[in-house]
């Protein structure tokens, strides 16, 4: 009909997401983008790193914030959507809210999230939030503070814990709470972390350790499959009933009966979700890493101080997604020796 209103064209300028993200062999797409920001922490968890030795990179090491940013820029170019920043501990890294906000900024990236050990939330959810991280991921492993200094070699309960209120109160949700489930330290008290979720919409997961660099033998005496956590807390709360997530997600979750939140399970080394997996990880030193435990690594950052151009940093992205290894062979027994959790980003 003359006169009818047409939609206007969409304007040529407009940012259009690539149709298609980036593949690996396997015809996995890569969307998720894991950034660690700093391989620095100010917890020294027992899991996560060794008691003496640990040996950090030079700042000169690290990716630089306009570095940072860039990679993030070709990553949306190339298909991915989410990104979460990791460590170490992402909030010590100087300028983290300006990053954060660049970030988020970035055409392309629908989704920016956060794994943290919560220390400093309490000072900076509201800025956070404000900058655009959408939700968190926060690391506590026991409700009882004496165990908890014992975990994070020095880590203080109360502080972690204001700091968890101040991201459900900045909005920075849904909350997901990290546990990872170590024999004879907070093996008995999973109940408690779990009962959590009966009046807060939060989720607890419970993860089972990985063998990474410097905690190998923590590994080989602390480990305590999903299997077995979910048996005790069958225990304590009746049958848990199953709750749907989304493809790509490694959790399984559950809900207690009547409860609020809900519970997950990751076990990277009884039940390992490689087959969905659609992430790949930017190291600290700026080595996009292929797969959690596998040394294949794209150096990123060598290649930009070389003074190589966009195009073809985006070929080898590309190129390196392409030869993705297939997983990380935990259940197999393969272990990492070179890197540690706190390189790698979790
Ligand atoms: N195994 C499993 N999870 C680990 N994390 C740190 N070290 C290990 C390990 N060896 C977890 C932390 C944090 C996330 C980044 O990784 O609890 O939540
Ligand atoms: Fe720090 Fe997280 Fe490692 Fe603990 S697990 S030492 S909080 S990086």
């Amino acid at each position: 009909m003359v006169g009818a209103v047409m939609a206007p064209p969409s304007s040529p300028l407009r940012f259009e997401p690539q149709p298609r993200a980036a593949r690996d062999a396997f015809g996995r797409a890569m969307t998720y983008l894991r950034i660690s920001l700093t391989d620095r922490c100010n917890f020294r968890c027992v899991y996560c790193m060794p008691a003496l030795g640990m040996k950090f990179q030079p700042r000169d090491e690290l990716l630089t914030d306009d570095e940072l940013v860039r990679v993030v820029r070709l990553c949306a170019k190339t298909g991915f959507t989410k990104l979460r920043l990791t460590g170490g501990e992402p909030t010590i890294r100087p300028r983290i809210v300006e990053l954060v906000r660049a970030m988020k900024a970035t055409p392309g990236i629908e989704e920016l999230s956060m794994t943290t050990n919560g220390l400093l939330l309490n000072r900076l959810a509201d800025p956070l939030a404000g900058a655009g991280l959408d939700r968190v991921n926060i690391s506590i492993d026991t409700l009882d503070p004496d165990k908890f200094k014992l975990m994070t070699r020095g880590g203080r309960l109360d502080l972690v814990w204001q700091g968890i209120e101040a991201a459900d109160a900045a909005g920075l949700r849904p909350i997901k709470l990290n546990t990872v489930v170590m024999r004879g330290q907070n093996d008995a008290e999973v109940g408690e972390m779990a009962a959590l979720t009966l009046a807060n919409a939060w989720q607890v997961r419970f993860l089972e350790i990985m063998p990474l660099e410097g905690v190998g033998a923590v590994h080989d005496e602390g480990l305590v499959t999903s299997e077995e956590t979910q048996e005790r807390l069958e225990a304590r709360f009746g049958p848990l009933t199953p709750v749907e997530v989304p493809p790509g997600d490694p959790a399984r979750v559950w809900r207690i009966p009547g409860a609020v939140g809900t519970v997950g399970f990751i076990s990277p080394v009884s039940a390992p979700f490689c087959a969905a997996c659609n992430r790949v990880r930017l190291t600290a030193d700026g080595k996009l890493r292929l797969c959690l435990l596998r040394p294949d690594e794209v150096d990123l950052r060598d290649l930009m101080r070389a003074g190589a151009d966009d195009a073809a940093l985006e070929l080898q992205m590309r190129a390196g997604i392409w030869r993705k290894p297939w997983g990380h062979g935990l259940a197999e027994g393969e272990r990492e020796t070179v890197r540690g959790m706190s390189q790698i980003g979790g």
